[in-house]
């Protein structure tokens, strides 16, 4: 342990305001020569020998040497803190957010996250930029691939456990990193789905649906946080003493360290609430944001506001001491490369066993949306087409890959050809997924081939490049003419199926009625390809429920599950048309497919559900038993759901909310019981008084989804 108060009793300020600059790898030069921002913003190499933390250094043969050079030229001898985004992977990439989400298989996510933890420490990473927490209502945002859905509850229970293994019992471990959660907060609320548009929430809507996540992340003892790029109703995150003094500092008790978004500090001038950067600089700092990534607004502008009294030396202390408490914790000063080690990274990435875990996440996480039986093929097929500009592309593991490659990824094809060695593989691209794509001069070969073949994969979607940060749309259909394309195949072949990747919700509407099968795998990782042989030929059942609802149509986004309800909700079949309801005139209300929702090769019959009790007092719990019996041929696995409704609040409150969920396995004719407890704390809401209580009254339960309940019954909440 470092006496960290004695050494910032020792640093001067220029030195202490250095802990809160982050460059990126690129200034460091080759050590003696500086260049990239750092040059552009003049710094000096003494002053870079002062920076506390670098953002992009990736491999342990670029970490290590850097470190050993900054910890001789700093006067304090102080370790950098190496910062990157480990998202889903470091080197062996799992599935994206909202597919790990829709797993409902927090242990399952935990050991992914452990692993990217172990191969990333190898590089000298010692914070990684996850989890993303931020709720995703709609998928013209390009950013939902990184999030947990859009559900508070399962992205509260995805997050938290994130945190617990990227971080371990003990970040001074070589295979734990610290967590950094992020953007807070709302940035997925993004108006119309543009990326780092404002968001204007109500704090109703902001306590009760986005902010969970955030706060199951600081219950788990995240230590690390990042403010989001938007304005959050008119004051942008990165200056809101709101959300970072009064919810996270005082509210929430974070004494963690901060971290801006990219270049969010500076960003202030455009938004307008700063005239120049020293205005930014103070007003981000003031309100709770300790590290600036890549602008140089405290680089240029702390010491003076402090010298000219504007800001107390003290308050850049308490922030300084909560980066070299990080630092302690993590053991640098003993230990600056924490275990980076290439030789070690390279026997690591994509080992067996890594590989492995990356297809059971592939496999646990691919949602079935429509089957009429023509999945799982049989291994018999003779001759299998595989059809379409996903049947041999690699880039399927997602964004955010870190040290992922695209040659690493298992494509498709090579799934297939591993799977049935004996059969013969016909292949066609049939057309282009871009939106700019217009040439249906393929479709014709795909055709002849899909009339050869005895099965045919169509294997279609969004290509990954189309989601990620800045990549909103707003046409959300299938790019290019592959709507064609699936029509042409599956009527030249009815035994076709669609396997369909993309990192967002995509409107399949124009393509349903013409499907038989859809299989959606998100962006599956390194091993997506493996996954889908899998899946397809029902060697694994496929057992992935949505995490985030699909739309029928653009024009319904955003979008939710756990809506409220209007004075005036439709009450006839959501195909027809009703006047003076919430509706719309040519497009019913009900999604294409919902959250929770995902088929399995086998069936699942709900046979009870049943409460101990009837009244809950404010300190008692309601028991809830659930009993599910496979009663198909197959094994599988249920994601048993139980959702809740206040009936009557001060405040409107929604039709159901996910309120607990247990992913079960079933042998043929098995049966188990499942049972949930609910207690006081689950029924609060943000009230009428603008309390965050619980309120007397009945209350619903409902196992199933959406609006597909097998049983629901109600109790009583005794005030
Ligand atoms: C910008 C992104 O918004 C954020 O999520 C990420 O962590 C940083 N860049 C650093 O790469």
């Amino acid at each position: 342990m470092k006496d960290i108060h004695a050494l910032l009793a020792q640093m001067t300020l220029e030195e202490k305001v250095g802990q809160l600059i982050q460059i990126s790898p690129s200034s460091l030069g080759v050590f003696a020569e500086i260049t990239g921002p750092a040059q552009e913003w003049g710094m000096t190499l003494e002053e870079i020998s002062r920076v506390g933390s670098c953002l992009g250094a990736t491999q342990a043969k670029h970490t290590i040497p850097l470190q050993r050079k900054h910890i001789e030229d700093d006067r304090n001898h102080i370790p950098l803190l190496f910062m990157y985004d480990v998202i889903h992977g470091f080197r062996t990439l799992y599935p994206i957010g909202p597919a790990m989400a829709g797993s409902f298989d927090p242990a399952l996510l935990y050991e992914c996250a452990e692993m990217a933890a172990r191969e990333a420490a190898t590089a000298g990473i010692h914070v990684t930029f996850s989890p993303m927490v931020d709720l995703a209502r709609d998928p013209r945002w390009g950013r939902v691939m990184e999030t947990c859905g859009e559900d508070p509850y399962l992205a509260s229970v995805m997050g938290a456990v994130q945190v617990k293994a990227f971080q371990g019992e003990d970040i001074s471990a070589h295979d734990h990193l610290a967590s950094c959660v992020k953007h807070f907060a709302a940035y997925g609320g993004a108006e119309a789905g543009r990326d780092y548009n404002p968001v204007e929430v109500s704090e109703r809507t902001l306590r009760q649906f986005y902010l969970p996540a955030y706060k199951a992340c600081v219950d788990a003892g995240v230590r690390v946080l990042m403010p989001s790029f938007n304005d959050l109703n008119g004051v942008p995150s990165t200056a809101n003493t709101f959300l970072m003094k009064q919810i996270l500092e005082q509210e929430w008790g974070y004494c963690g360290v901060t971290v801006s978004d990219w270049g969010a500090i500076a960003e202030l001038c455009k938004q307008g609430v700063a005239e120049d950067l020293k205005e930014a600089a103070y007003k981000a700092f003031t309100a709770g944001c300790q590290i600036e990534m890549m602008t140089p607004a405290y680089y240029r502008h702390l010491v003076e506001l402090v010298r000219e009294g504007s800001i107390p030396e003290s308050a850049i202390d308490e922030a300084v001491l909560r980066i070299l408490k990080l630092k302690d914790d993590l053991g640098l000063f003993e230990d600056p490369f924490h275990g980076a080690d290439e030789a070690k990274g390279e026997a690591m990435f994509l080992c067996p066993e890594h590989r492995a875990l990356a297809r059971r996440a592939a496999n646990e996480t691919a949602v079935l949306l429509k089957n009429d039986g023509v999945l799982p093929f049989s291994k018999d097929v003779k001759k299998i087409a595989l059809i379409g500009p996903f049947a041999e592309e690699q880039k399927i593991f997602g964004t955010w890959n870190a040290r992922g490659k695209a040659e690493d990824t298992v494509s498709v094809r090579e799934g297939i050809e591993r799977k049935l060695p004996g059969a013969e593989i016909l292949c066609a691209y049939g057309c282009g997924n871009h939106y700019t794509d217009t040439d249906t001069s393929g479709i014709a070969e795909a055709v002849e081939l899909a009339k050869q073949a005895d099965a045919v994969l169509l294997c279609i979607g969004e290509p990954q490049s189309y989601t990620g940060e800045g990549k909103s749309r707003t046409d959300i259909t299938l790019p290019g003419p592959q709507a064609e394309l699936v029509k042409a195949v599956t009527a030249a072949n009815p035994n076709t199926a669609i396997v369909h990747f993309s990192g967002r919700p995509l409107v399949l509407t124009n393509i349903y009625d013409s499907s038989r099968a859809i299989l959606h795998m998100w962006m599956a990782g390194t091993e997506g390809g493996n996954a889908v042989a899998d899946l397809v030929f029902g060697d694994v059942n496929p057992s992935g429920k949505l995490s985030m609802t699909f739309p029928r149509a653009v024009g319904q986004c955003p979008l939710n599950y756990n809506y409220t309800n209007t004075g005036r909700p439709k009450t006839v079949p959501d195909e027809e048309f009703q006047n003076y309801v919430s509706s719309y005139l040519d497009c019913g209300n009900r999604p294409l497919f919902y959250f929770g929702e995902g088929l399995s090769y086998t069936t699942f019959t709900y046979e009870s559900m049943t409460l101990d009790t009837h009244e809950m007092t404010e300190d008692g719990c309601v028991t809830v038993t659930v009993r599910v019996k496979n009663t198909g041929e197959r094994a599988g696995k249920e994601a048993v759901q139980l959702y809740l409704r206040d009936m009557v609040a001060s405040a409107v409150r929604p039709v159901q909310e996910l309120v607990a969920f247990e992913k079960i396995e079933l042998a043929p004719g098995e049966s188990k019981e499942v049972t949930f407890r609910i207690t006081e704390p689950q029924l609060r809401f943000w009230n009428a008084q603008n309390q965050f209580v619980s309120e007397a009254g009945e209350f619903r339960l409902m196992v199933g989804y959406a609006d597909h309940f097998h049983f629901a019954d109600s109790f009583r909440l005794i005030k």
